[in-house]
């Protein structure tokens, strides 16, 4: 069975690749290497062993994206990662978070519906829920005020996908994946995340900073109403997560599946702190990390970890690795690197 990846040469996505070929799937690679690099696509076939059809394509370009799949109309589902993910930048920039990541999802499931691909697999986010009250978060807990046009932009496609299972012109069957906070790489260190210029997210900006890339990690306040005072989130091993993109397209072709559109939350159920990561990474790594308290982020919301007890039942999903894992791979794939 062929698999459309699309943004397969990005962080999750070049995971979730290497996880359904070992699952037996025929994966393709759709992505424009705007946040990525080429080489990803060379570092997943050695560590698959199999040569994995590339298409470079602006999915935005409806033209573009009709060619791609095209040359692809075998295919029987689509896991569609390629988006762009910064909140601050689409504070800055929010037409071109719309136009990218509302865009290219419309000229996706029309291509879809042409070339009669059945599945989809949305990369959604925690972020949907805004400033959430009540913790842990369900997929019925509601959408609040987004903190962000990126956040806005997953919700948007929330609804779009919603709203297309419900109508007769379009044939898509579709899962929203709400992922948590995804961290550390896979086992062989030749894959991991690669942030083009200063990283946003912790992980990266620890692991660059005990690499001397980075001079001092800022940990963006210590006054939250959490037991350490810093900001909590529900870390996922993002091979874990890879896991869970296959379990979605098995779970939508089995007997199992009675609904055009469904959502899962993709996080462990457990929140750690922004301390308790650095933690992690100085036992881990053995290095003391140069760090200190700055003040709060502007959009940071205090806590937020998800209830995933329905992933796990329906998707017969669970998380394999805990924060340790994390933060270990995380060194691992930035020593190899840096040949540090
Ligand atoms: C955000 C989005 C998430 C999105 C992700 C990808 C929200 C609620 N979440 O995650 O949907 O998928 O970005 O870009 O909008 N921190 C520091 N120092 C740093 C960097 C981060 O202390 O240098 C702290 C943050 O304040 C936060 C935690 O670390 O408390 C995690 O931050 P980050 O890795 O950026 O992810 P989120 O902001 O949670």
């Amino acid at each position: 069975m062929k698999v459309i990846v699309t943004g397969g040469a990005g962080y999750i996505g070049s995971h979730t690749v290497i996880e359904l070929v070992n699952a037996g799937y025929e994966a393709v690679i759709f992505d424009d290497l705007s946040n990525s690099s080429a080489s990803m696509i060379s570092r997943i076939e050695s560590i698959t062993k199999k040569e994995i059809p590339f298409c470079k394509v602006d999915l935005s370009q409806s033209s573009e994206c009709n060619d791609a799949f095209n040359d692809h109309k075998d295919a029987s589902a689509v896991i569609h990662f390629a988006a762009f993910k910064s909140v601050p930048e689409s504070v800055q920039y929010p037409s071109k978070y719309y136009k990218n990541n509302i865009g290219s999802l419309i000229n996706i499931t029309n291509c879809m519906d042409e070339f009669q691909i059945p599945l989809l697999v949305f990369s959604s986010s925690c972020t949907v829920y805004g400033d959430a009250q009540e913790l842990p978060v369900k997929e019925t807990s509601p959408m609040l005020p987004p903190n962000s046009p990126y956040g806005h932009s997953k919700q948007l496609g929330e609804y779009f996908l919603k709203n297309l299972s419900s109508v007769n012109s379009s044939q898509i069957k579709s899962i929203a994946l709400r992922y948590f906070n995804p961290i550390g790489a896979h086992e062989s260190g030749d894959i991991g995340e690669l942030p083009n210029g200063i990283p946003n997210n912790l992980m990266p900006y620890i692991t660059q900073t005990a690499a001397g890339v980075r001079q001092e990690l800022s940990v963006y306040g210590d006054d939250y109403d959490t037991p350490d005072g810093t900001a909590i989130r529900d870390y996922i091993h993002v091979v874990d997560l890879a896991v869970a993109h296959v379990k979605a397209l098995v779970y939508m072709r089995s007997d199992k599946s009675n609904q055009d559109y469904e959502i899962f939350n993709v996080g462990a159920g457990k929140g750690s702190s922004v301390m308790e990561v650095i933690l992690s990474f100085e036992r881990v790594s053995g290095i003391s990390l140069n760090y200190k308290i700055a003040p709060r982020r502007d959009g940071d919301i205090s806590s937020i970890y998800a209830e995933s007890t329905h992933t796990k039942k329906t998707l017969d999903w669970s998380e394999q690795y805990d924060l340790d894992d994390m933060t270990r791979s995380a060194w691992i794939w930035e020593k190899k690197l840096r040949d540090l």
